[in-house]
């Protein structure tokens, strides 16, 4: 990558000079006012830490387990929309750096390459992403792909029937391949590793949709193919035969409020994932870290609880741990990573959080992660009064 690189914000602005406006403004935005968006980062540096010393701190360990499958730390890789436009085979790229590094990855149903690319280009035993569409059939059959590729867990996301507003998306004219429009090419013109590398791949548009859903030639905007095609009945009911069609590990994604966390827990699922879709759905919603502690007191002790939305850091993953999640996600910190140096970038990614994780529980006198509880956090009102909100 070249340059010197020490923090996830340092992968952030190289992706900024290396991807298209387009596509790094649909990675780094929210909805609306992007109010959540902000808060899922800025409540996580509200939380202190305690600092503990003189305590052993050799023979430290980051692994577990999440959903049952062993993890070098409990941070996986979120499903995102078009991650093969932020760099030409993302998806691939950050699989193989995902399997390598031993976290999950997650392939979004959105992406540009297909499960079956991923599939052969990483390996399986990759997880799964499930949007719901209007046409069943085609939701039955992306079930048996992620199935016969070797997929291990199902991520059935429940926040994204409709599309929340993005302004940037929209005023971009966001679609995958751009469009050979003045104003895009003129930005394309000054992003040339990228240029090469979708030059150098046939993946540039959605590879688990188009040659699979019926009448779907061409599908440039994600906002277009929601609109016509998601299902917004999606309820409830529609789990269980989701669940028996994919008959493996389930993990039900974008729950922030503690009813449906019960209505959550009661579906046979394996983990919820606590989420506002990295504040691009319900803008004014609770930051994901704000509602973790009541539902891992709601329903911690029946279903495993994960959560994303905010993480930059190793300190945020340990946060989040301290606070009840068995597992964690990175999204945005993993583009970056991703759009500023490929698969070696996403590795970084990965390399970074595994350090400040190591080092920040180290300092707070622990050496398991599985020993960390909320006992190395810092009450409330330790908290001096002039930084209180
Ligand atoms: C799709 O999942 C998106 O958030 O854009």
């Amino acid at each position: 990558m070249g340059k010197v690189i020490t923090c996830v914000e340092d992968l952030r602005r190289l992706a900024l000079k290396r991807v298209p406006r387009m596509f790094y403004e649909y990675a780094d935005s929210g909805a609306w006012t992007e109010s959540t968006y902000r808060a899922n980062e800025s409540d996580f540096a509200r939380i202190l830490l305690r600092q503990r010393v003189a305590v052993d701190m050799t023979n430290r360990t980051l692994a577990s387990t999440m959903i049952g499958q062993d993890v070098a730390m409990p941070v996986a890789l979120a499903p995102t929309g078009s991650t093969g436009m932020q760099h030409a085979d993302g998806e691939i790229l950050a699989a193989r750096a995902a399997k390598k590094f031993g976290v999950p990855f997650t392939l979004s149903t959105m992406s540009i390459c297909s499960i079956e690319d991923v599939a052969e280009g990483a390996g399986p035993g990759f997880w799964f992403q499930l949007y719901v569409m209007r046409d069943r059939d085609f939701v039955g059959r992306l079930i048996d792909r992620a199935k016969a590729a070797g997929c291990s867990a199902l991520v059935l996301t429940l926040d994204l029937q409709i599309l929340g507003q993005r302004h940037k998306d929209i005023k971009n004219g966001l679609s995958a391949p751009p469009k050979p429009t003045i104003p895009n090419l003129i930005n394309m013109a000054t992003k040339p590793r990228w240029c090469l590398g979708m030059l150098g791949t046939k993946r540039r548009t959605f590879g688990n949709i188009v040659g699979h859903a019926k009448g779907v030639g061409d599908l440039a905007s994600l906002s277009s193919w929601t609109n016509d095609q998601f299902d917004p009945t999606l309820n409830w009911k529609d789990i269980e035969w989701i669940r028996e069609r994919w008959g493996g590990k389930l993990i039900l994604k974008g729950i922030l409020d503690v009813e449906d966390a019960k209505m959550a827990a009661q579906t046979g699922a394996d983990a919820i994932i606590v989420s506002n879709h990295g504040g691009r759905q319900l803008d004014g919603a609770l930051s994901s870290i704000g509602a973790l502690p009541r539902i891992v007191e709601a329903v911690g002790h029946q279903i495993e609880v994960h959560m994303d939305g905010g993480i930059r850091s190793g300190q945020d993953v340990i946060k989040a741990v301290a606070l009840g999640a068995k597992g964690t996600y990175i999204g945005r910190a993993f583009l970056y990573g991703l759009g500023a140096g490929g698969e070696a970038g996403v590795t970084k990614a990965l390399e970074l959080i595994r350090k400040e994780l190591d080092t920040t529980m180290a300092l707070c006198g622990l050496r398991d992660i599985r020993d960390v509880t909320s006992n190395i956090l810092e009450p409330l009102d330790a908290v001096p009064p002039y930084a209180r909100r």
